[in-house]
């Protein structure tokens, strides 16, 4: 069975875009492969967390997977620390990278920009990163639009180790959705829609209360025509707002611009509402009950130790190929 690995950091609260861009496919992809999915803790304190904040955030996000229909019987969901071979092959990745190439990323580059001092953390994630999805030998990476970068340095260096050291690792591909894989932000389609954003009206929370959720669609920004048109160079706003409404309905554009032909864009927006609302309420219901049943502590266990099986044996095998003693 092909295998599957992804992360999401618990640094703050998980938008829509998370969602649609890659956690939907998480719950896709279960139930063909051998799946790995993980929060990425290790990846968080890449920027200060406050420690209460760093702990509760990532109880979330792991409830979150689970509220979001991923299955623990199917899938493995773990945490990036309890696996310590991560750190490992990320040191090791590290090694193995440029500083011209990681200098290259433009997430660094964003995250550093205009910051007076900036962490070495921030600078070799995505080494570790690579080290997440080699330790696992996964065929397919589900992520958004902007990991992609990241995925084609973990490319490099998998192809890099075994041309130095001998076959060892699988080159992953990246697994996107077609449409929905930068959901941009509420407030300015120019921008991707995120969760450090300081606007809140600029993401929908997956945790948003309904009404929430539909004060913030209600206040989207879309252009002054009233068109309901699939056209993202032209209509970015409402083109976005299509593409959310298509993953929250399972309509096809087409079958969205049909419906409200000739209606400008209240009823579409109303509408859009009513659609993410009923996609969240079910999620937002099995979240608190995982929450308050405090089984996630169990499903984590079970799933370090699935992966750390898979992940130990894999830094032992590189580390011989490297010329490491083993003990
Ligand atoms: P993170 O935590 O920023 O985001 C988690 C996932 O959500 C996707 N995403 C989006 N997709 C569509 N539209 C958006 N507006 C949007 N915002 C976020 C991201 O592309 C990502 O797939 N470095 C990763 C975490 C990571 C990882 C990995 C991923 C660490 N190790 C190994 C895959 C494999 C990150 O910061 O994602």
């Amino acid at each position: 069975m092909k295998k599957v690995l992804s992360g999401i950091q618990p640094s703050g609260q998980l938008t829509l875009g998370n969602y649609i861009g890659a956690m939907k496919n998480f719950v896709e992809l279960q139930h063909s492969h051998q799946c790995y999915f993980m929060v990425v803790d290790l990846h968080a304190i890449t920027v200060p967390q406050a420690p209460e904040a760093l702990k509760e955030q990532t109880e979330s996000v792991a409830a979150l997977f689970i509220a979001a229909g991923i299955d623990p019987d199917k899938a493995s969901v773990f945490l990036q620390s309890h696996v310590s071979a991560h750190a490992e092959l990320g040191w090791m990745m590290t090694t193995l990278s440029y500083m011209g190439e990681l200098e290259r990323m433009t997430q660094f580059k964003d995250k550093s920009e205009g910051k007076e001092s900036v962490g070495a953390g921030l600078f070799v994630y995505p080494a570790l990163m690579a080290a997440d999805i080699l330790l696992y030998n996964a065929d397919l990476v589900p992520v958004g639009d902007d990991q992609k970068q990241h995925l084609e340095l973990t490319r490099d260096l998998a192809q890099r180790f075994n041309q130095r050291y001998g076959e060892t690792f699988l080159i992953p591909e990246p697994y996107m959705p077609k449409v929905g894989a930068r959901i941009m932000s509420l407030d300015d389609a120019s921008k991707k829609m995120s969760k450090s954003n300081p606007n809140p009206g600029s993401y929908i929370a997956l945790l948003d209360p309904p009404d929430v959720i539909r004060k913030k669609i209600s206040r989207a920004v879309t252009d002054s025509g009233r068109e309901v048109k699939f056209d993202p160079v032209n209509k970015p706003e409402v083109s976005n707002l299509m593409t959310i409404y298509s993953h929250c309905s399972d309509m096809t554009l087409e079958q969205i611009e049909e419906k409200y032909e000739g209606q400008g864009y209240g009823s579409f927006k109303k509408d859009l509402a009513e659609q993410v609302v009923a996609t969240l309420e079910p999620l937002q219901h099995k979240y608190q009950e995982i929450r308050s049943s405090g089984a996630i502590h169990d499903i984590l266990r079970k799933g370090a130790r699935e992966a750390v099986e898979v992940a130990n044996s894999t830094v032992q095998e590189a580390k011989r190929k490297m010329g490491f003693l083993l003990p």
